[in-house]
């Protein structure tokens, strides 16, 4: 069977982090590919390389830092997540989801998950945010998900309700915020996939018919883990680039444009999340 992390392993983890700063945030984000501008307002900024973290998993691509980077932001003691790993780097989904648990367990509460995806819903264009209202964890459901193997009561119940992992009033303070703020943001379900190939034109079709409005890499596992450990989970998608649904289109996928676009979504992300820090 394959090494699962434990609270032994979290522990350390969260040990490491503690002996670099006193900060004891009740926040944390997740910053997607391209997203990671949010960070450099963090003030009075603690970072820590996620290779100084006991058991931290790396970031092994363009587009995230690997640090994690503790602060003010909005007068809120924050963690934020400067990149993420994916499970298409070659980490176990018990190791990608290793970072939620340790800020859980440094008192992390509130958890904001961000990442860059193509756009299914068709009325979606490059550029938009959404409001993760519900997802298919496509990876999870052919049973790589972050809760198998022994469970630890500790940390969360061995079978876990899903009907309601984003949470509903983190949710209306998103949508009220970007209505105050001008900007505009659509609400939908986000698909995960394992990656790293982008979908093929059949691939965008299906997920689209089976109710998709975003799709990516990322999110769903960390969700899981965080919905596991009763943190409030708040999700927002920004369209990076939309799918392409015929073979003969002109267009194609690349990591490229999904960076690019971090430009445009970056300031549209920050506003909402500062904005919801500010309510909190
Ligand atoms: N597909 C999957 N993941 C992604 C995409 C996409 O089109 N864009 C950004 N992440």
């Amino acid at each position: 069977m394959e090494t699962i992390p434990t609270r032994q392993h979290f522990a350390e983890a969260a040990a490491a982090i503690r002996q670099a700063t006193s900060l004891q945030p009740k926040i944390a984000i997740v910053l997607g590919s391209g997203l990671s501008g949010l960070a450099d307002a963090v003030q009075q900024a603690v970072s820590i390389d996620y290779r100084d973290i006991p058991h931290f998993p790396i970031s092994t691509i363009p587009g995230h830092q690997g640090r994690l980077v503790l602060g003010e932001l909005e007068g809120q003691p924050v963690a934020v997540m400067q990149g993420r790993t994916h499970y298409y780097e070659g980490y176990s989904i018990h190791q990608v989801t290793l970072p939620i648990r340790v800020l859980r367990l440094l008192g992390v509460e509130t958890l904001i998950l961000t990442n860059a995806a193509g756009g299914l819903n068709k009325n979606f264009h490059t550029g938009d945010l959404m409001l993760i209202v519900d997802h298919v964890n496509m990876v999870g459901m052919a049973g790589i998900n972050p809760l198998r193997g022994p469970n630890d009561p500790e940390l969360g119940p061995r079978f876990l309700d899903m009907s309601k992992a984003y949470d509903r009033g983190l949710r209306q303070l998103a949508l009220q915020v970007a209505a105050a703020e001008g900007i505009p943001m659509h609400q939908g379900v986000y698909v995960g996939l394992a990656g790293p190939t982008f979908e093929t034109p059949a691939e965008i079709r299906f997920l689209r018919l089976m109710g998709g409005d975003t799709v990516g890499m990322s999110t769903t596992s960390e969700t899981v883990t965080a919905h596991h450990g009763g943190m409030r989970v708040l999700g927002i998608s920004g369209v990076s680039n939309v799918a392409i649904d015929q073979v003969d289109s002109q267009s194609e996928a690349s990591h490229e444009e999904v960076l690019e676009a971090g430009a445009l979504l970056t300031p549209r992300m920050t506003a909402v999340i500062r904005g919801v820090l500010r309510q909190l």
